[in-house]
């Protein structure tokens, strides 16, 4: 897997102590980040999404998380799917890492953005060929009949796009999740673990020790 870039200097040999915490969630995120990446046998960028819609009913999936800054967490979707349409009834969205080689989660919560067309048309222009027809042909959340009619559509995309380059769908596209708050776990001997939250304040955050 590519690694995943963070704008961001890591914090070196980042434990939760408080004298090694920044003012600010992000060195502490890259520097998990990284450490993950070098750990985590698959998809240490593998997050749990959970979004509610209009009905209020929460629902949850995995999505890889494709940017981390300041800005935010993006991942890349179909706005159709069905955690497209609960965004658009309601675009807010939690997310959760877990980090099993590292016995760490991370939490976020907050709005969900869409990232620009030029954004989301880099990443696209990144993915494998292979994937960018997969993304053309998956009417995703929608029922499929059978799966040789999902192959049938990838094999005529594939012969369609065959001299062209492949353009982003319209309804595919990146969403940012702006974090009102970010929260950081340790595992600790004897479940005694240590939890540090990043709450946004104003233009900073503000932090607090969380009992386990
Ligand atoms: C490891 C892993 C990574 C995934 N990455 C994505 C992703 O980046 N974007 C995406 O739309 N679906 C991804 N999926 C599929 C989603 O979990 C989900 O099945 C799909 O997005 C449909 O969800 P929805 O019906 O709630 O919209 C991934 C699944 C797994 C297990």
């Amino acid at each position: 897997m590519d690694r995943l870039k963070i704008d961001e200097p890591a914090l070196a040999g980042a434990a939760l102590e408080d004298f090694t915490l920044a003012e600010d969630p992000w060195p502490l995120f890259a520097a998990w980040m990284a450490e993950a990446e070098a750990s985590e046998a698959e998809d240490p960028n593998a997050m749990a999404l959970a979004t509610a819609g209009a009905d209020g009913l929460p629902d949850v999936r995995i999505v890889l998380l494709k940017g981390a800054d300041r800005r935010g967490f993006v991942f890349y979707t179909n706005v159709d799917s069905a955690k497209g349409e609960e965004l658009a009834q309601n675009p807010q969205a939690a997310l959760v890492l877990h980090w099993k080689s590292r016995r760490r989660q991370v939490r976020a919560r907050g709005a969900v953005t869409r990232v620009t067309p030029e954004e989301a048309d880099a990443y696209f222009a990144s993915r494998h060929r292979d994937s960018r027809i997969g993304a053309h042909a998956s009417r995703q959340s929608r029922p499929l009949a059978d799966r040789a009619t999902l192959m049938a559509e990838v094999a005529e995309l594939a012969a369609r796009y065959e001299n062209a380059a492949v353009p982003r769908p319209e309804n595919w596209t990146g969403f940012r999740i702006e974090p009102v708050t970010i929260e950081f776990w340790q595992n600790g001997d004897y479940r005694l673990h240590d939890r540090v939250r990043f709450t946004r304040d104003g233009a900073g955050w503000s932090r607090s020790r969380l009992y386990p």
